[in-house]
């Protein structure tokens, strides 16, 4: 058993069973689709939402020591850290944003050199089993699941409050009983039944998904442009009214400030990496996937920081913490109608987010099942429209029975601890094959190998160590269930295990 939870799929195997024509994707992507697939991703609620609260800290009072950040906990020798609420980045909270999009672009290198040597669904997961073993591809492959899916759900009731709002500007009101989270942050009753909006945007996306990838893409490349236009709008028309004086002092808790807000704004970059999902329905995948995640990742970073600019000028940076602090800002400087088009704006990057997400966790669920690690139902191919129907329908059901129910706090900051898990898993990925492997064509390669990738590890697990101790024991738990399917169900189904006899495991390791 040993051997095969350490087992590693050879490369040319994957690409292999790829070709199978029962499992075949259709091959439609370009680099400017998949780049605007990468933008549809990242830019979600997060920068609409949270950029807020990431300037502001939290002034709620936590009644429990676990909503320290994990490095403060250590500090204090594991005692209780007596926090209230989490502190505020500040102006500097622009700072947060331009370090956090390094760190990202560091992943995102390793993740466009794994995504060029293997081109095919199930990303991180994919490559994990070309190179840390199966037990690792599994656990990446039940963490991706969890990245994909929370953070979907959190999308999703951001959405539903941002069209409540929208409605009850033009005087329609969907009643507080069906628009809401049934429970808080605090898994307290709300009194709402379900959250409707919520549930209904993901059920209608998945239709799209099912009907076929060169439809989404489409659908996706408008609605990019529309929510890039309206932060372009929030940018030069808020930017009048800046005062330098609400900049100062720019880091108001210093580095601290600096790195819980990083932790919490990190949400908003999650989406790169769902570019290299794709690379299966890739015309050019060597080239085009490395393209995609990096031309992505700058043209949000550049908007990013200049909405976290002019946001924390126009209004002082204690009075962002709410729900829409953008959508604010723009109605206490009187700019009520720019504020309406930026509030389209907004939900139409919901809907892009969770498109892509959507489109994403569906090919991580079919990689696995075509792998034998979850049943074979998931990678069944619809016979028309060449999509993997079933995992298509299985993940909108996955996430939107439950974006009904939950708040949209601590799903974020989940989502997060398990996408920064994955980043350090593909870093690791790309030092293991230039090592087993330093001959194989790479259409794109990583510069200053180890350097980069250990430093796109030790950024990682900075911003992991920055999020509360809760989100860790949430996380460990997710892991644990993972472990027990997978020792209980997959590990005598794998279609890898299967096929190899025990000396020919070894051999494979042995690359
Ligand atoms: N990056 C996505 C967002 O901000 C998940 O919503």
């Amino acid at each position: 058993m040993g051997s095969q939870l350490l087992a590693t799929k050879s490369i040319d195997r994957l690409l292999a069973e790829a070709e199978n024509p029962a499992h075949c994707l259709r091959k439609t992507l370009g680099p400017w689709s998949l780049t605007a697939l990468g933008i549809g991703a990242i830019i979600g609620t997060g920068i609409f939402v949270l950029t807020g609260t990431a300037a502001a800290g939290t002034t709620m009072q936590f009644p429990s020591v676990l909503k320290a950040p994990l490095f403060l906990w250590l500090i204090h020798g594991g005692h209780t850290v007596g926090t209230a609420g989490r502190i505020g980045a500040g102006p500097a909270i622009s700072l947060s944003f331009f370090l956090v999009a390094v760190a990202c672009a560091l992943a995102g290198l390793c993740y466009a050199e794994l995504a060029s040597m293997i081109p095919i669904a199930g990303s991180a997961y994919t490559y994990s089993y070309a190179t840390l073993g199966e037990i690792v591809a599994w656990i990446i492959g039940w963490d991706l699941i969890l990245e994909y899916a929370v953070s979907n759900m959190a999308v999703a009731v951001g959405f539903s409050a941002y069209i409540d709002s929208l409605l009850a500007g033009i005087g329609l009101k969907i009643p507080d009983s069906i628009a809401n989270p049934v429970f808080n942050d605090s898994l307290q009753r709300t009194g709402s039944y379900f959250n409707v909006p919520g549930f209904l945007i993901v059920m209608v996306l998945t239709v799209i998904l099912v009907r076929g990838i060169r439809e989404s893409a489409r659908t996706n490349n408008v609605m990019v442009g529309v929510k890039i236009l309206a932060i372009l709008i929030f940018i030069v028309f808020a930017s009048r009214y800046v005062h330098p004086a609400n900049w100062r002092p720019f880091m108001p808790n210093g580095w601290q400030g600096v790195l819980t807000g990083g932790a919490i704004v990190f949400f908003t970059y999650i989406g790169f990496d769902s570019v290299s999902t794709c690379a299966e329905e890739t015309k050019n995948p060597q080239k085009d996937v490395p393209f995609g995640i990096i031309a992505s990742l700058i043209v949000c970073a550049i908007l990013y920081c200049a909405v976290a600019i002019v946001l924390t000028g126009v209004q002082n940076w204690r009075t962002l913490d709410n729900a829409a602090p953008v959508a604010n800002a723009l109605q206490a400087i009187g700019l009520t109608n720019v504020e309406r088009w930026v509030t389209i704006g907004a939900l139409t990057g919901m809907i892009s987010s969770l498109l892509v997400y959507q489109l994403g966790q569906a090919r991580v669920w079919f990689s696995m099942s075509r792998d034998g690690l979850l049943p074979r139902v998931f990678s069944k191919v619809h016979p028309r429209f060449r999509t993997p129907h079933v995992s298509t329908w299985i993940a909108g059901l996955v996430v939107a029975i439950p974006s009904g129910f939950f708040d949209i706090g601590t799903l974020a900051e989940l989502s997060n601890i398990g996408t920064l898990f994955a980043f350090i898993l593909v870093a690791l990925g790309v030092l293991v094959l230039r090592y087993k492997q330093p001959d194989r064509r790479r259409g794109f390669r990583v510069p200053w190998v180890p350097a980069l990738p250990i430093a796109a590890i030790v950024c990682c697990l900075i911003l992991m160590a920055s999020l509360p101790i809760e989100t860790w024991l949430r996380f460990l738990i997710w892991l644990i269930v993972g472990l027990v399917i997978y020792l209980g169900y997959s590990r005598f189904h794998s279609e890898f295990s299967k096929a190899h006899e025990p000396a020919a495991v070894t051999s494979e390791r042995a690359l």
